[in-house]
């Protein structure tokens, strides 16, 4: 062959090559779990990014939850499948746990260097690695943004403020965030208002949630029996604020069942005040017509679908005050404040406060007046509609194909 064809076929090769690097290449994501509710926000968002052939979604568990049933339990019912790097951090102090993460994850995000890292909720992780992105100089999109209690000795608070404040990208899921947003100086032009991620997983798994064997496994009825969770530190681990807690509950149990999946943290605190009628459940009897049972934490969809049947939930968890809102369930959020107003003024969520003799008062007027039939016929706060990943995801490509970063630049990177 002519040296000239040779040079022009040479070329061509080249220019074939860059065309199908072009072609293949995908903008890198980190999506981060670390700890139990970050598994049904970043799930659909991943599922998502999937269906996209601009994009690839490296999912990174950084091991803040390391249980079975707290972390891969979940990561299967959601589809998220195996982290493509599980981080190890495990437990620890929340500063050694803080660290642990940002020390591991910033090793990884160098190495790898993604073109976005999204992060969810507010859980030490979120912050953790949230920060990594904004000292590596990379985007960074945060998931459920806004949201503040105004509680500054809950350690989710601080993480949210942080994670906001380094954030590039900020959706939220109700108007008070937004709010909250603009009032700490947060530029407009980066909050978007997408609705409720966690309501995408919740949608998606609602009808395995209903056929879900629990209830008969416990030998509870629908609308006869009320679900019980609590694992904030404020609430556990002093135990004589548990003990008058678990009382409380033990009054509302005479009534109905109380069944109490309950989280490692709560678990030895709770068990060693040695209560009568706070029982473990075994999965070979069903219980009693009355009594706190406890169990170990449910699955998401065994715990979705006995939220679904609940008389009423009592519950100090964020995510659990939008489940139930979305459901319309009656919920009691035992707590002082709330993050997520809108639980409140538009869905079956009551801030009772942290006492317990309140507690008995609020929940015998919620039985009381059989809630649990009038409270079906609402609807759910705007956007929470089982889309918000799709929103999510197309912000995402339109901030990354005009973030300046060239297609050949992040292929160069795959
Ligand atoms: C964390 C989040 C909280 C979230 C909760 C959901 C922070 C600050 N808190 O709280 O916002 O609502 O997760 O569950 O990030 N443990 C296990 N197995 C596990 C995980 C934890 O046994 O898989 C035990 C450990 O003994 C640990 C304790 O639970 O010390 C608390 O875990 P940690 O992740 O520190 O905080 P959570 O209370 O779970």
């Amino acid at each position: 062959m002519p040296s000239h064809q040779v040079r022009i076929r040479e070329s061509i090769l080249v220019v074939g090559h860059c065309v199908d690097c072009m072609y293949k290449s995908k903008f890198k994501v980190f999506n981060v779990v670390g700890a139990r509710p970050n598994m049904m926000k970043m799930a659909p968002i991943t599922a998502e990014m999937r269906r996209h052939s601009d994009l690839q979604p490296v999912l990174v568990h950084t091991g803040q939850h390391y249980d079975f049933a707290m972390s891969q339990v979940f990561l299967e019912q959601l589809n998220l499948g195996e982290p493509d790097h599980n981080l190890q951090v495990g437990s620890g102090t929340h500063h050694a746990q803080t660290a642990e993460v940002m020390r591991r994850f910033g090793e990884l995000v160098h190495a790898e260097r993604p073109d976005l890292i999204v992060v969810a909720g507010d859980v030490n992780s979120t912050m953790a690695c949230a920060l990594v992105g904004a000292k590596e100089l990379i985007p960074v999109a945060h998931v459920e943004s806004g949201l503040r209690s105004f509680d500054r000795t809950m350690p989710e608070e601080i993480n949210r403020v942080v994670t906001d404040s380094v954030s590039d990208i900020l959706f939220t899921t109700e108007a008070s965030a937004a709010e909250n947003l603009l009032h700490e100086g947060i530029d407009p032009g980066k909050i978007h208002f997408v609705g409720n991620v966690m309501v995408d997983s919740l949608v998606y798994a609602l009808a395995a949630a209903r056929r879900s064997p629990m209830r008969d496994q416990l030998g509870v009825r629908w609308g006869e029996y009320v679900v019980l969770t609590l694992h904030r530190p404020a609430n556990v681990d002093d135990p004589i604020r548990l003990r008058a807690t678990l009382e409380a509950i033990v009054k509302i149990s005479e009534d109905l069942p109380v069944i109490f999946p309950i989280h490692p943290r709560t678990a030895s605190r709770a068990l060693e005040l040695n209560i009568a009628q706070m029982q473990a459940w075994s999965p070979s009897e069903k219980v009693g017509s009355s009594g706190i049972w406890t169990m170990p934490p449910a699955s998401y969809i065994d715990f979705l679908g006995l939220v679904d049947s609940a008389a009423m939930v009592i519950t100090d968890s964020g995510g659990i005050q939008e489940e139930t809102t979305y459901l319309g369930v009656p919920c009691l959020t035992f707590r002082d404040n709330t993050e997520r107003p809108i639980t409140i003024t538009e869905g079956t969520n009551r801030l009772i406060g942290t006492n317990p003799q309140n507690l008995l008062r609020e929940a015998q007027a919620v039985l009381a007046r059989s809630l649990r039939q009038v409270s079906r016929n609402y609807t759910p706060p705007g956007l929470w509609d089982g889309h918000a990943s799709e929103r999510i995801v197309s912000i995402v490509r339109n901030y990354l194909a005009k973030s300046g970063i060239t297609v050949s630049a992040a292929a160069g990177r795959v």
